[in-house]
């Protein structure tokens, strides 16, 4: 199983482009591949922010991350799993209401009307 690991903007080494934006859903997440890796991005179009994390959900390790719905829980932008509505912070990864591991998270770069995301390899 590939591992997943947050990414700190200030780590990234390769920006990977994930499409143009308008290839994207507003409000609502996407699923892209890197390498092994299935990552989602979220366009939250209230705040116009651009999150991504793992697709996968460590609750029952299923890739369904991108098909969540998105929210906010205390200015904190969010997506729950559409299987058992595990929230994760999109901003740390964190688990929001339970005590799942938490996902990995990794930075969004816009350019020139595409969307970058950013990996250490
Ligand atoms: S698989 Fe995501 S909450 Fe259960």
């Amino acid at each position: 199983m590939t591992a997943y690991q947050t990414i700190l903007p200030n780590q990234v080494t390769t920006w990977f482009r994930a499409g143009r934006t308008d290839q994207f859903p507003v409000g609502a997440g996407a699923t892209i591949k890197y390498g092994q890796r299935q990552i989602a991005v979220f366009y939250f179009n209230r705040t116009q922010r651009w999150y991504a994390c793992q697709n996968l959900c460590p609750h029952k390790l299923e890739n369904v991350l991108g098909r969540g719905l998105i929210g906010e829980q205390d200015g904190v932008p969010k997506v729950a799993c559409p299987l058992h509505k595990r929230t994760f912070s999109l901003e740390t990864g964190e688990n929001l209401n339970g005590d799942c591991p938490p996902v990995a998270v990794f930075p969004v770069r816009i350019e020139g009307g595409d969307v970058y995301v950013g990996f250490i390899d």
